[in-house]
C-alpha cells in the first residue's frame, strides 16, 4: 500500500462535511439492518410483523425497566413499600410500573404467536433452522424474564406464584432440591431469592436476551432476509442439484428488493401503534398489587402466572416429576428437534397414509393409538387435555380422506402438510384450552368454576 495514498485520502475526509460521515454510517447501518426480501414478503400477511412487534414490547420493558430501577429496592417490606409509593407517592409511577406489567404480558403472548406464524409459514426450513433453535432459547429466556420479575412486588401474589414454580423444579429426581435450592439461595422464597431473581431479572437475562436478538437478527440478514415461499408456505427453491439451487438464487435476488425502507419502516409504524394500545391499557387498568407477601397464610387457589397456569393443570392431573419436567422437557426439545428432523418435517400427510397399503390397517392402527391416548387422559380426569387431542383426531380423519386438488381445497391442503404440522397445531391447542381453563376456570382447591360465578 502507497502511504501517501492514504495521506491524501485522510486530508480529504477531514475537508467533507459532518453530514457526509454520517452519509456513510448511515450507508453501513443500512446494508446491516437491510436484508433483500420479495415484495411479496413485505406485507402484513407474511409475518403479521410478529418479530417485530416482540422487539417493539421488549424495547418497551428496557425503558420502563430503567426507570423502575430508580426506585425500587430489592429488600424485603421495602419492595413491596417501592410498589406502593410507585402507585401513590411518585408522578406517573402506576403508569410506568402497569406499561411495564402488561407490555411483558404482551411479550410473552406475542412471542408464542411469533413462534407459531414462523411454524405455519415453514420459515424454519434451511437455511433458517439454526435460527429457529436460537429462537427456541429466546422463548424459554422470555418465559424466565417474565417468571422472575413477577417475584419482585413481593405481594401475595408474586410470593405464591412463584413458590409453585419453585416447588416444580424441585421435583427433578435428585438434582431438584438442589436446582431449587440454588434458585431461591435458601430453602423457601426469602430475601435471598428475591435479590437472585432481581440480579437475573435486571442484569443476566436481559443481556442474554439482548445478545441472541443481536444474533437473530445478523443471522436473519446473513441467510437471506426474510424466507422465501409460496402461497402453500412451500420453499421457492424446487431445484434438485446444488447448481439449479445457485441459478433460482441469483434470480430471486434480481426480483428482491432492500427491505430497509420498506420492511423496516411498516415496521416501526407497527410497533408504535402497539405502544399506544399498550399505554392505553396501562392507563385503563393498573398493575395489580395484592397483600404483603405472608408465607403463612397460603392463598387457595395459589396460581402461578398465566403463561405457567397451563402447566399447572397439567400438574393436577399428572405427578410433578411427569407434569413439569417430562411434558415441558418433551416439548422443548421436539421444538428444537423439528427442523431437524427428516421423518416428522418431511413427510406430507398424504404420503404418511399410504404406508398403510389397506384402509382397515390404516383405521386400526390409527384406533389404537387414539383409544390409548383417550383412555389415559380418562383416567386422569383430565377432560380439557382430551377435548383439544379429539380437535386434531377429527381434523387428521378428515385429511385422510381421498382428496382432488381443486374440488376439496381444505383436505387437500391439509393432506400436503407435514407430520410437524399436527404436532404443532396439538401443542398449541392443548397450551390454549389449558392455559384458559387454568387461568379462569379454577377456583379453590384447584375445583372447576365458572368465571361468572367467581
Ligand atoms: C425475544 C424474542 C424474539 C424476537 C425479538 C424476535 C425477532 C424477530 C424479528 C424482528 C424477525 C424478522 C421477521 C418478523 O418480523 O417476523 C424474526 C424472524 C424469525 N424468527 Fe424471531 N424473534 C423472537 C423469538 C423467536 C422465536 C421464539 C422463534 C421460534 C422458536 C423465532 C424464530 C424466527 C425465525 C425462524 C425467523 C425467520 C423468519 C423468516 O425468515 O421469515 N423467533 N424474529
Amino acid at each position: 500500500m502507497n502511504p501517501e495514498k492514504i495521506v491524501v485520502t485522510q486530508s480529504e475526509t477531514h475537508l467533507h462535511s459532518p453530514f457526509e460521515a454520517l452519509g456513510r454510517w448511515r450507508a453501513d447501518f443500512q446494508s446491516i439492518l437491510s436484508a433483500r426480501a420479495l415484495d411479496s414478503q413485505l406485507g402484513f400477511r407474511k409475518t403479521w410483523y410478529l418479530g417485530a412487534l416482540t422487539l417493539g414490547t421488549f424495547t418497551i420493558q428496557i425503558f420502563t425497566g430503567l426507570l423502575l430501577m430508580l426506585y425500587y429496592h430489592p429488600s424485603i417490606p421495602q419492595g413491596y413499600a417501592d410498589m406502593k409509593d410507585m402507585e401513590f407517592v411518585i408522578s406517573s409511577g402506576l403508569l410506568l410500573r402497569s406499561l411495564h406489567r402488561w407490555s411483558a404480558h404482551a411479550m410473552v403472548f406475542l412471542v408464542f404467536l411469533h413462534m407459531a406464524k414462523v411454524f405455519y409459514r415453514a420459515a424454519y426450513r434451511p437455511p433458517k433452522e439454526l435460527n429457529w433453535v436460537l429462537g427456541v432459547c429466546l422463548l424459554i429466556l422470555t418465559l424466565l424474564l417474565s417468571y422472575t420479575g413477577y417475584l419482585l412486588p413481593w405481594d401475595q401474589l408474586s410470593y405464591w406464584g412463584t413458590t409453585v414454580g419453585a416447588n416444580i423444579m424441585s421435583s427433578i429426581p435428585w438434582l431438584g432440591p438442589k436446582i431449587r435450592f440454588y434458585m431461591l439461595g435458601g430453602h423457601t422464597v426469602n430475601a435471598n431469592a428475591l435479590l437472585r431473581f432481581y440480579v437475573l431479572h435486571t442484569m443476566i437475562l436481559p443481556l442474554g436476551i439482548i445478545s441472541l436478538i443481536s444474533i437473530h437478527l445478523w443471522r436473519l440478514h446473513k441467510d437471506g432476509g426474510m424466507y422465501d415461499v409460496d402461497d402453500q408456505g412451500c420453499p421457492l427453491f424446487h431445484g434438485k442439484n446444488p447448481q439449479e439451487k445457485i441459478e433460482q438464487t441469483v434470480a430471486l435476488a434480481k426480483e428482491k428488493t432492500i427491505s430497509y425502507s420498506d420492511l423496516l419502516f411498516r415496521e416501526v409504524i407497527a410497533i408504535e401503534a402497539l405502544a399506544v394500545v399498550l399505554v392505553s391499557v396501562a392507563l385503563t387498568w393498573k398493575a395489580p398489587l395484592e397483600q404483603l407477601a405472608n408465607p403463612m397464610h397460603t392463598p387457595n387457589p395459589a396460581k402461578a402466572p398465566w403463561y405457567f397456569t397451563g402447566l399447572q393443570e397439567l400438574l393436577h392431573y399428572f405427578p410433578p416429576f411427569v407434569a413439569g419436567i417430562i411434558l415441558p422437557g418433551l416439548i422443548v426439545s421436539g421444538l428444537i428437534f423439528i427442523p431437524f428432523s427428516p421423518f416428522f418435517d418431511n413427510v406430507k400427510t398424504r404420503d404418511a397414509v399410504e404406508w398403510f397399503r389397506s384402509k382397515r390397517a390404516r383405521w386400526f392402527t390409527g384406533g389404537i393409538l387414539i383409544l390409548l391416548v383417550t383412555a389415559l387422559f380418562i383416567r386422569q380426569h383430565a377432560w380439557d387435555a382430551l377435548f383439544p387431542f379429539w380437535i386434531v383426531v377429527v381434523l387428521t380423519s378428515f385429511a385422510v380422506g381421498p382428496a382432488h386438488d381443486k374440488v376439496d381445497g381444505l383436505r387437500y391442503w391439509l393432506q400436503e402438510k407435514p407430520i410437524s404440522f399436527w404436532i404443532m397445531t396439538l401443542f398449541l391447542i392443548e397450551a390454549v384450552v389449558l392455559t384458559a381453563v387454568g387461568t379462569f376456570f379454577r377456583g379453590p382447591g384447584w375445583a372447576w368454576v365458572w368465571p361468572w360465578s367467581a
